[in-house]
């Protein structure tokens, strides 16, 4: 029987609709909306179209989007300044600096500006520390989306195998992190991983976020595993208008003949991981204007 396939857009659009019921009685209540800054450095083309959805969005569920589009010689320093700013800002409750940055920005100088609350990213050292030692913490977006989609089709995680094949801060490390609060015996492999197709062929739960177009094959995945593929690849494919087509990390159509659930690309974590950012923009607006947090 092939696999059930997890529809992540129909989940997120069912949290992007709570999203926007909440941030409506938030502004019923006389609070103001929430916000949220996403900086873009740079044109790069993928970066630009995720950008441009979050912001779309965001503005689908009622939250204020400051827009910052930067050129990709932006200096280092210009970039922080804009931080400071939007630290002090009180209509900002989210900072969001979209990665990969260009070579002559330490990523990790802009992230550690950012002060944690509004880090809605979860990429904050004091948020990574949080997460890792089990205490409240912003959590990336994307991990979070896998897991909602994991918990749709698994009941109980509790003891199952767990691979995470990618050692990403933004992925692979916060995922494991998660996994492991599910419970999970949890494996990092990654490119440089002996036998992977071995460590893979024991998972129950195989989270594909390598960033290497369908290299999870098919006769890698334990028969009924739940298989979640994070990756955003851009293949040639003469067949379409375009000339190309997106990919996932993981060869879809061997691997849906041998799972019981797999994520599609597009239409699986891509969606969830905005979704999962308006939560995390909610929470950090409830938490800067002291009121409770939706559950
Ligand atoms: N680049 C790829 N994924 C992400 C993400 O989740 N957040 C940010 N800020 N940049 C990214």
């Amino acid at each position: 029987m092939p696999a059930s396939v997890i529809d992540g857009k129909a989940i997120a659009l069912e949290i992007q609709g709570e999203v926007a019921e909440q941030i409506k009685s938030r502004v019923a209540a006389g609070l103001r909306p929430p916000g949220l800054a996403t900086i873009l450095v740079g044109d790069d083309g993928a970066s630009r179209i995720y950008v441009r959805n979050k912001r779309r969005a965001c503005d689908a569920a009622g939250i204020r989007s400051f827009d910052h589009d930067l050129p990709g010689n932006t200096p280092q320093q210009a970039l922080l300044e804009l931080i400071d700013e939007l630290n002090t800002d009180d209509d900002v409750d989210g900072i969001l600096v979209q990665l990969p940055l260009p070579g002559h920005i330490e990523e990790t100088l802009v992230i550690e500006r950012i002060t944690p609350t509004k880090d809605v990213d979860g990429f904050h050292t004091l948020n990574v520390g949080r997460l890792n030692s089990g205490q409240d913490a912003m959590v990336p977006c994307t991990p979070v989306g896998c897991l909602l989609m994991l918990k749709e089709v698994v009941g109980d995680r509790t003891g199952m195998q767990a691979i995470v094949v990618g050692r990403s801060n933004i992925v692979g490390k916060p995922m494991a992190a998660l996994l492991l609060k599910e419970h999970c015996t949890v494996t990092i492999a990654h490119s440089r991983t002996r036998d992977l197709a071995g460590e893979c062929r024991r998972a129950d739960i195989v989270i594909a976020a390598v960033g290497r177009a369908r290299m999870v094959k098919g006769a890698w995945i334990k028969p009924g595993a739940t298989v979640i593929d994070v990756g955003i690849n851009r293949i040639d494919d003469a067949s379409r208008k375009s000339g190309t087509r997106l990919v996932g990390d993981v060869d879809f159509d061997e691997t849906v003949k041998v799972a019981g659930a797999i994520t599609p690309v597009p239409g699986g974590v891509g969606p969830m991981t905005i979704a999962c950012l308006l939560q995390n923009t909610l929470t950090a607006a409830c938490r800067q204007t002291g009121v409770p947090e939706p559950e």
